[in-house]
């Protein structure tokens, strides 16, 4: 009888303990099965009626049960101690760094963007590109001195140079778009161009450019200029003036510079703007007639204006940066200033 009741308490006993989800509760049935007025610790008040080898018997059964329960309560109150000190639900949660645009990416969206406001269409070209439409097609052929502006990286195919190069301008993407859309038309390219160059603070030998040309009956110098001080205006968030200086680009007649007003010093001359009061932001122009004959546009009814700007400059500028390679650098103390 005895026996039966303590191997009841037993097998009751380890079941309600290890049920225990908290401390609070496994104290409560600390209390129940091992406490002075426990069910267990009573019956051994009546263990000295008992006859000597009984009493032997059910001592050592009692013994059992006692330190069971204690080896089996001591257990389940270190797995509870482990997870309240891990858990507290009152604790604020761990941050996840779920990482953020990067602010070149975020760039060339909103310089895309205005460009889209602008009218333009946007078309993604390759980086890989053949030598006329780096080249030929721009009015640069084979042997002309100016293909020495553009340090060209050239695919090599069996150790040999092949026609294939990496573009080094944006503006190669003028042919494939003036031969697939007739005019009107208004296009822009973003992307990332190549020079076999040095390195140094301010030039890298990849880097991003736009390139945006637009053609129609009536296209000049006029629409080009305001179009582009408008995209000034809308990525600097300021009120830009723009000027054109003469320049030289064999894809375009006349060929500009661009300058914008130091956005540093409002023209009044500091070190960014090496004391001019300028920056020089662009190259631009009127499209050169060969350019449109060589895609079988007639140059004599159409005209139209092209231009072409480096975009990881601009956001050095806009944002005070002084070195180009960081940029394009994994350096997480630059990348998440912005
Ligand atoms: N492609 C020129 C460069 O990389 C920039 C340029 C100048 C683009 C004049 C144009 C342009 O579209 O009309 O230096």
């Amino acid at each position: 009888m005895l026996k039966d009741i303590l191997k009841n308490i037993l097998d009751q006993g380890k079941k309600d303990i290890l049920m225990c989800r908290t401390l609070e509760e496994l104290e409560n049935i600390k209390i129940k099965y091992l406490s002075r007025k426990s069910e267990l610790m009573s019956l051994s008040k009546n263990f000295s009626q008992l006859k000597p080898n009984e009493k032997k018997e059910i001592g050592n059964l009692f013994n059992l049960v006692k330190n069971t329960l204690i080896k089996t309560y001591e257990e389940q109150k270190q797995r509870l101690d482990k997870i309240s000190i891990n858990f507290d639900p009152e604790h604020p949660g761990k941050q996840i760094n779920i990482g953020r645009e990067h602010l070149l990416t975020n760039s060339l969206v909103k310089i895309r963007n205005i460009f889209i406001n602008l009218g333009f269409n946007i078309y993604d070209y390759h980086q890989i590109v053949n030598e006329k439409e780096n080249f030929d097609y721009l009015n640069i052929p084979r042997n002309h001195p100016a293909r020495d502006l553009w340090d060209t990286l050239w695919i090599e195919n069996k150790n040999k140079k092949s026609d294939y190069l990496l573009r080094t301008h944006t503006t190669a993407f003028q042919h494939y778009i003036l031969t697939k859309y007739r005019p009107p038309l208004r296009f822009a390219t973003i992307g990332k161009v190549f020079r076999y160059e040095a390195t140094d603070k301010s030039h890298d030998f990849e880097f991003y450019q736009i390139d945006a040309l637009s053609l129609s009956e009536t296209t000049n110098l006029q629409n080009l200029k305001y179009t582009i001080e408008k995209f000034f205006i809308n990525f600097f968030h300021k009120d830009i003036k723009i000027r054109f200086r003469p320049s030289y680009f064999p894809f375009v007649e006349p060929g500009l510079e661009v300058d914008i007003n130091c956005i540093f010093c409002n023209n009044k001359k500091c070190a960014t703007c090496k004391f001019s009061g300028w920056i020089e932001v662009a190259g631009a122009g009127m499209i050169h007639p060969s350019v449109l004959a060589q895609a079988k546009i007639d140059y004599k009814k159409y005209r139209g204006f092209a231009f072409g700007i480096g975009i990881d400059r601009l956001i050095m500028l806009k944002h005070n940066i002084n070195d180009i390679r960081i940029l394009h650098s994994s350096d997480l103390r630059f990348i998440n200033q912005f």
